[in-house]
């Protein structure tokens, strides 16, 4: 994402509007210590914090104050904190896209949530508007990044991405590698963390277990997909966007990152099984607009146990069922279903509980919702409003869903293709579209 000419752009005007003020003193504003300072240590500094991942840091009175007009810009939109689906709030329940009837509200309360409340974002911009008052200063103790202290290390080698090229690869490259985590026994993943190499050209990881004797598309084994493309140009590893790209058919999307996530643990007592024989493909998006002609090699850190009592499974699921898209159209919807018993199925589960939710399109997708219910009765439980390629992360339900009898799941995408040269299908490609929804199921 390009994010500071705008950013710095709205610095400069705000600050000259501000002038014309500056003789008012607002004795009621907010100030930094009693109002933002809190706000900030639970909502921003894991990330903004001197030597971390985001570019600028919020954790004492003067940076967030140079950073303030951005900062207020960035809450108001929700782009900042990264959090991709609708927290509850008291403006929920309109579509972001235009012409798209949205459900009711889709606020709902996710484990680890970095939603900000409505409250929070007014008095932050309350707080930029008076100028930034300082207020008394007082102790606070600022968070640490969170870490893993051990498990099983997965890493990349050392690897020099260059610019693909056209279309959204301008300044990018997306490769997978493939790892072998070696296991000699079933194992339970219940966390991870990653350990980019090069935190200034990773933007986001994906790590999916894959099975080499299992028949990817075409009726060809992964392990001989996977043998015709690695290292094919004479480098390590091979193009992928999507996945493990190719025909590659993976077990499922273990572990997603981007910068500043940190831990991911799934909920207590929870887990994805690991077979014996699995090897593992790392996708790396090397976002090169800053820095070309610089290596990489990247750790994917793995949580394992033994066993779990609520063994967990992740379903991609896409039902995408029209040939394409229509290149123009702004508000392009893709809706599906799927019933409880095709859950049930699948996973093998007696009982069908969501408890987490993985949403992902491509570059054209802006909103994705996920009711749950009949089709005479529905409630929207997830929305992303704010569909953002870049922040693909699995979010944990404050209380899982259990599905009952006769009720599915129905997702809608929304796409805007009016930019699009072409009209759009479903594929592994940056030009090709998914209207797809990971769903981290356990049977309860
Ligand atoms: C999970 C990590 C994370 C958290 C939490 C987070 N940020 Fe960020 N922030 C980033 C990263 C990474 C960037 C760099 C741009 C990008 O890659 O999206 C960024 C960029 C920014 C920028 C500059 C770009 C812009 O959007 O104007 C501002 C301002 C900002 N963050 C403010 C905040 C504030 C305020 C909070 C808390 C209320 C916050 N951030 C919480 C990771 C985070």
């Amino acid at each position: 994402m390009i994010v500071f000419a705008p950013a710095l752009l709205v610095a400069l005007v705000s600050c000259r509007g501000q002038d014309t003020d500056s003789a008012v003193v607002d004795v009621d504003a907010p100030t930094y210590w009693d109002d933002i300072a809190p706000v900030y240590r639970d909502n921003c500094v894991s990330c903004h914090q001197g030597g971390s991942l985001a570019p600028l840091a919020l954790d004492s009175y003067a940076a967030a104050s140079e950073w303030a007009q951005a900062s207020a810009a960035a809450v108001a939109a929700r782009t900042m904190p990264p959090w991709g689906v609708e927290g509850v709030s008291a403006s929920g329940g309109e579509a972001l896209a235009e012409g798209v009837t949205a459900p009711g509200s889709c606020d709902n309360e996710y484990t680890n949530d970095l939603w900000l409340t409505d409250e929070e974002i007014t008095t932050i911009e309350a707080w930029v508007a008076a100028g930034t008052p300082e207020g008394t200063p007082q102790d606070i103790t600022q968070p640490e990044a969170p870490g893993l202290a051990e498990g099983l290390d997965l890493t990349t080698p050392e690897f020099l991405p260059s610019p693909v090229g056209g279309g959204y690869g301008d300044s990018d490259e997306y490769r997978c590698f493939l790892v072998d985590p070696g296991l000699t026994e079933d194992a339970w993943l219940t966390g991870y963390e990653v350990y980019p190499g090069n935190a200034a050209i990773v933007h986001h990881v994906i790590g999916m277990p894959i099975d080499p004797e299992r028949a990817g598309a075409g009726g060809q084994s992964n392990a001989a997909l996977i043998a015709e493309l690695d290292g094919a140009d004479g480098r390590d590893g091979w193009p992928c966007y999507a996945e493990a790209g190719g025909s590659i058919q993976i077990e499922g999307e273990y572990v997603s990152w981007a910068p500043g996530q940190g831990v991911v643990s799934f909920p207590e007592g929870s887990g994805l099984e690991m077979s014996t024989g699995d090897l593992f493909a790392i996708q790396i998006h090397y976002n090169l607009s800053a820095d070309q002609g610089e290596t990489d090699t990247t750790t994917v850190r793995l949580n394992l146990e033994d066993s779990v009592e609520r063994p967990g499974q992740i379903l991609l699921m896409d039902g995408w069922d029209v040939n394409s898209i229509a290149a123009g159209d702004a508000a392009a919807t893709v809706d599906w279903q799927l019933g409880r018993n095709s859950i049930a199925s699948y996973t093998g589960f007696d009982n069908v509980v969501i408890e987490g939710v993985l949403p992902h399109m491509h570059e054209y997708g802006v909103q994705q919702v996920m009711e749950i219910g009949s089709s005479d009765e529905k409630s929207c439980v997830t929305g992303v409003r704010r569909w953002d390629f870049e922040w693909q992360r699995i979010y944990f339900y404050e209380e899982p869903i259990s599905l009952a009898s006769g009720e599915a799941v129905w997702v809608t995408c929304t796409y805007d293709l009016s930019a699009a040269e072409s009209n759009v299908s479903w594929g592994w490609g940056t030009q090709e579209e998914m209207c797809l929804m990971g769903l981290f199921v356990t049977g309860g």
